[in-house]
C-alpha cells in the first residue's frame, strides 16, 4: 500500500526519498462502534478513502469499525489522549460531558429532514461545536444518520400506556432517560455493542435505534415489534484531536476539510436511502412486525413529551430552545 514495489528496497538507495516518504506520513486512526455497511460506516470509508486519493496516500486514514479498537464509552478519552486521532459518536453520547447538547435529543425536535439540517448547520450546531474547544476537541461537522424508531420484545408500542413497566436500552443522554420515563419505561444505558446480548438475555425488553442500526447489528432477531415512531434523529458529531490538527500542514487541513464537506454532503444525501431499505428488508423478516402511527396516536406521544421539554429548557438554555422551536414552524 505504500505505493512502489517493496523489492526495489532491495537496491542501493542513494537517494532516501521514498524512507522519508514513509517517515513522513501522517495516519489518521478513525474508530467507530457501528457496521460497515451503514451511514456512518460508509462516510468514514468515503473520507478514508477521499483523504488518502487527494494527499497522494501522504495522509492513510485507518477505519477501526465495530468498536473493534474502542468503543463508545471509551473512545472520547482515547481520542483526547491521542491514541486515536478521529471518532463519530452519536451526538447523544455527549451530554454527560456537555450538557446542551441534549438539545438534539428532544422528543420530536426535528419534523423533517430539513430541519435536522438546519440544526446542524445553523447556530444550534455552531453552539455546540464551540462548547467542544474546552476540552481541545476539534468539532469538524455533523454526519447523518436517520431517526430513530423504538422495538420491542413485548406487545406493539402504539399508545404510551404501551411502555408501561417496559424496561429499554438507551444512549446516556437525560432526555433520552426522561422521553422513556414519561412514557412511564424504566431505562439502562448501556454500550451500542452490548445491546444485543442484554435483549437476548431479557435484561432489556427494547431499545431506540435506526433501521440501519436495528439491522446491521441484527437487533430485529430479539424483537418482536418496531414501531416507525420517528420521534428522535440519531446523527454524529464528527471530532478530531486537536493538537493533531494542528500539527496538521495547511495543505493537509485542507484535504481534510474538503474530503469532509463532501462526506458530508454525501452522508446527508444517502442515509436516508440506506434506512429505508434497511427498514424495507426488515418488513420481509419474520422475527419483527412493523407498526405505524396514526396521527391521533402520534399526536398523544406529543402531549406526553411536554414535560420533557420543561425539564430541558433549564438545562439547554432558553436560547437554543427558541432555535429549536423556529425550526418546527
Ligand atoms: C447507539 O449507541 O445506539 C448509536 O450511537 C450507535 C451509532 O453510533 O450509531
Amino acid at each position: 500500500f505504500f505505493g512502489f514495489d517493496l523489492s526495489e528496497a532491495a537496491e542501493p538507495l542513494e537517494y532516501d526519498d521514498e524512507q522519508e516518504g514513509l517517515e513522513d506520513e501522517v495516519v489518521i486512526k478513525f474508530s467507530h462502534v457501528v457496521a460497515e455497511n451503514t451511514p456512518k460506516g460508509k462516510a468514514a470509508r468515503k473520507f478514508a478513502s477521499l483523504v488518502q486519493e487527494r494527499s497522494n496516500g501522504e495522509i492513510k486514514v485507518e477505519v477501526y469499525s465495530n468498536g473493534t479498537l474502542y468503543n463508545d464509552q471509551n473512545e472520547y478519552t482515547a481520542l483526547k489522549n491521542g491514541h486515536i486521532q478521529m471518532i463519530a459518536p452519536a451526538t447523544s453520547k455527549l451530554p454527560e460531558r456537555f450538557p446542551k447538547w441534549q438539545v438534539l435529543d428532544l422528543p420530536y425536535a426535528f419534523p423533517t429532514y430539513e430541519a435536522v439540517r438546519q440544526a446542524y448547520e445553523g447556530e444550534i450546531g455552531t453552539t455546540l461545536l464551540n462548547d467542544l474547544e474546552e476540552d481541545d476537541v476539534k468539532g469538524m461537522t455533523f454526519w447523518y444518520n436517520g431517526y430513530k424508531q423504538v422495538t420491542s420484545n413485548k406487545q406493539p408500542l402504539t399508545v404510551p400506556a404501551d411502555f408501561n413497566r417496559t424496561h429499554f436500552r438507551i444512549m446516556p443522554s437525560p432526555v433520552i432517560e426522561s422521553q422513556f420515563q414519561a412514557l412511564g419505561a424504566s431505562t439502562s444505558k448501556l454500550p451500542f455493542n452490548k445491546t444485543y446480548t442484554n435483549l437476548e438475555v431479557d435484561f432489556i425488553d427494547g431499545q431506540e435505534n435506526t433501521p440501519s442500526n436495528v439491522y446491521s447489528k441484527k437487533l430485529f432477531e430479539k424483537q418482536k415489534h418496531m414501531t416507525i415512531s420517528n420521534h428522535g434523529y440519531l446523527g454524529y458529531v464528527v471530532l478530531m484531536n486537536q493538537a493533531f490538527w494542528k500539527d496538521l500542514s495547511e495543505e493537509h487541513q485542507t484535504i481534510v476539510l474538503n474530503a469532509m464537506s463532501e462526506t458530508t454532503n454525501w452522508v446527508r444525501r444517502h442515509s436516508i436511502e440506506m434506512n429505508d431499505a434497511y427498514l424495507r428488508q426488515m418488513k420481509r423478516e419474520d422475527s419483527i412486525e412493523v407498526h405505524y402511527l396514526t396521527s391521533e396516536q402520534k399526536e398523544l406521544w406529543k402531549q406526553t413529551f411536554q414535560p420533557v421539554y420543561e425539564e430541558a429548557e433549564h438545562i439547554v438554555g432558553n436560547r437554543l430552545i427558541e432555535k429549536l422551536y423556529e425550526l418546527q414552524e
